[in-house]
């Protein structure tokens, strides 16, 4: 599959460009285009991973479908032959890595729950005990499991800033009261089912973040959903609390980035075939594995 690394349907009208994802407005919906492109250390590096778009797009829809009981989302649909006329020239590109979603308002708070102790979670605690002005019993290690999974809140950035984690209250400040509650029990209903069902597949769901908006249903899932862009997962099989776990996402390409000592401003540098390669088969990896049949016999 070749990579792509952006969409230029010129005969449409772009609404935004993320790292990732391309979104075109075509009629009342958006078309929603997860590209290869990969970013690390929130930049995007000029070289792309092949399939990486079709793989999450694919993730997606398989957890849109798995979590439906517990929350409706912005999916439309995403089989190319249902899609309106006028996107007929585009459907090659499109098939496997698109959808048609409702549009929806953003709420501007990315919604992470963490069930580990990793990424900036672990920063914070070592720093000051807490995550997001929670506080969690000392002595914890690194990738330890938590004593339950918590909503840890964060700032969503315009391109190229960092998320930002924020308390509880200053998510309430950004959303109201009634939105923080309620996205903080989705939050935490989804992951304890989504975490259920990797631990079955022998993934651990470390932590994760979704992004949620308003339509005419009221309080959608949007976005992409589970991936591993989104999401740490790590192979059950070997876990060591007491330090970082190999994991599904762009490890090789962060390590890849600090062994040439990037110092993370622009430009971003080119990554080498077998990094690329290496990438690619952990996606594909993840992606056969969430989706694929039980390994793991419930208790
Ligand atoms: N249903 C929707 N309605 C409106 N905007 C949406 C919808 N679903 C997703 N989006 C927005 O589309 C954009 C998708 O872009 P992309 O996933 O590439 O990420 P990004 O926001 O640039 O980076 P990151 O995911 O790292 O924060 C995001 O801004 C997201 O909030
Ligand atoms: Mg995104």
């Amino acid at each position: 599959m070749p990579t792509l690394i952006a969409t230029e349907f010129e005969d449409l009208q772009l609404y935004v460009r993320g790292k990732v994802r391309d979104l075109y407005m075509v009629g009342d919906l958006l078309l929603m285009v997860a590209t290869d492109r990969l970013s690390a250390f929130d930049y995007v590096l000029p070289t792309g991973i092949p399939g990486k778009g079709r793989v999450l797009t694919q993730i997606s829809l398989f957890w849109f479908d798995h979590l439906s009981d517990i929350v409706p989302n912005h999916l439309v649909t995403a089989d190319v032959e249902e899609y309106p006329a006028q996107l007929r020239p585009h459907q090659e590109e499109l098939r496997g890595r698109s959808m048609l979603v409702n549009p929806a308002r953003m709420f501007p708070a990315e919604c992470v729950v963490r069930g580990y102790l990793s990424g900036s979670g672990w920063k914070d605690y070592l720093r000051t005990g807490k995550i997001c002005g929670i506080a969690l019993p000392s002595g914890l290690r690194e990738s330890e499991r938590l004593p339950e999974p918590i909503f840890t809140p964060a700032t969503k950035s315009m391109s190229g800033e960092h998320d930002e984690n924020i308390s509880f209250d200053q998510m309430v400040a950004r959303v109201g009261g009634d939105n923080a509650e309620e996205l903080r029990r989705l939050s935490l209903e989804i992951y304890q089912k989504a975490a259920e069902h990797a631990l079955e597949r022998g993934l651990i769901l470390a932590d994760t973040k979704f992004e949620f908006g308003r339509t005419a249903k009221g309080i959608v899932l949007a976005d992409e959903v589970l991936t591993p862009d989104s999401s740490r997962f790590w192979p059950s099989d070997g876990y060591l609390p007491g330090g970082p776990q190999p994991s599904f996402d762009k490890q090789f390409v962060r390590d890849y980035l600090e062994s040439i000592g990037w110092n993370k401003q622009p430009p971003a540098p080119e990554l080498p075939g077998g990094v690329v390669r290496q990438t690619q088969e952990k996606y594909e990896q993840a992606l056969s594995l969430l989706t694929g049949p039980a390994v793991v016999r419930r208790p």
